[in-house]
């Protein structure tokens, strides 16, 4: 049984993809120990309440060093036994110490196929507004592996989307979402819980 923790920040709409996977049997060999959100209020925490999953707020804000918000995050974790990380909509840029410490147990979710429309500054709607300025026409999403960097880490799955005529970031978003997001969060999860690719 591979146990999972859940980093959010938002809506959840990821980390309800996984919810409804466990419990639609396709994630059988995962459980969410925990949902850590860094915002007070997130809607993800509402979801995990609704399915019995234990959610906590940890904020950055409640803590002078940013040092010690990361390592009151990593005891959390370590407490409840969490054996992957997964970023789904979680805004907090990590520390290269908690990185390397978690190195290889920790998978994002980015709304893009990396390497386009990725890095500083690029997350939720801003990445699909970049990705409709340019004009592709597809798009997509990644699972990765987080290292050092920003959405640099080892890719694991991706999944494209087309872009249609008329779509707003908004309509975009929904799509990649539906279509991309929370297929291959959960898919990617299930693949390191069998075992057929190495937390590397
Ligand atoms: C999504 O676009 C996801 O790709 C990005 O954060 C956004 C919000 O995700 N990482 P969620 O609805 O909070 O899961």
């Amino acid at each position: 049984m591979l146990k999972i923790a859940v980093l959010v920040s938002g809506g959840g709409t990821n980390l309800q993809a996984i919810i409804d996977s466990i419990e639609g049997g396709k994630l059988d060999n995962v459980r969410i120990v925990k949902v850590i959100s860094n915002k007070e209020g997130a809607y993800a925490l509402e979801r995990a309440a609704k399915h019995g999953i234990e959610g906590i707020c940890i904020s950055p804000k409640s803590f002078g060093e940013r040092a010690d918000y990361f390592k009151a995050l990593s005891e959390e974790l370590k407490n409840s036994g969490t054996e992957l990380i997964v970023l789904a909509g979680f805004l907090v840029v990590l520390s290269s110490d908690f990185v390397r410490e978690w190195r290889g147990r920790i998978i994002n979710i980015h709304p893009s196929l990396i390497p386009s429309f990725c890095g500083d500054g690029y997350y939720g709607l801003r990445v699909h507004e970049k990705a409709l300025e340019r004009g592709v026409k597809v798009t997509g999403a990644t699972v990765h592996f987080v290292d050092e960097g920003t959405d640099t880490g080892p890719i694991i799955l991706q999944k494209a989307v087309n872009v249609e005529d008329g779509d707003t970031p908004e309509i975009l978003q929904k799509r990649v979402m539906e279509q991309a997001e929370w297929i291959i969060l959960p898919r990617a999860i299930r693949m390191i819980a069998d075992g057929s690719i190495k937390t590397s």
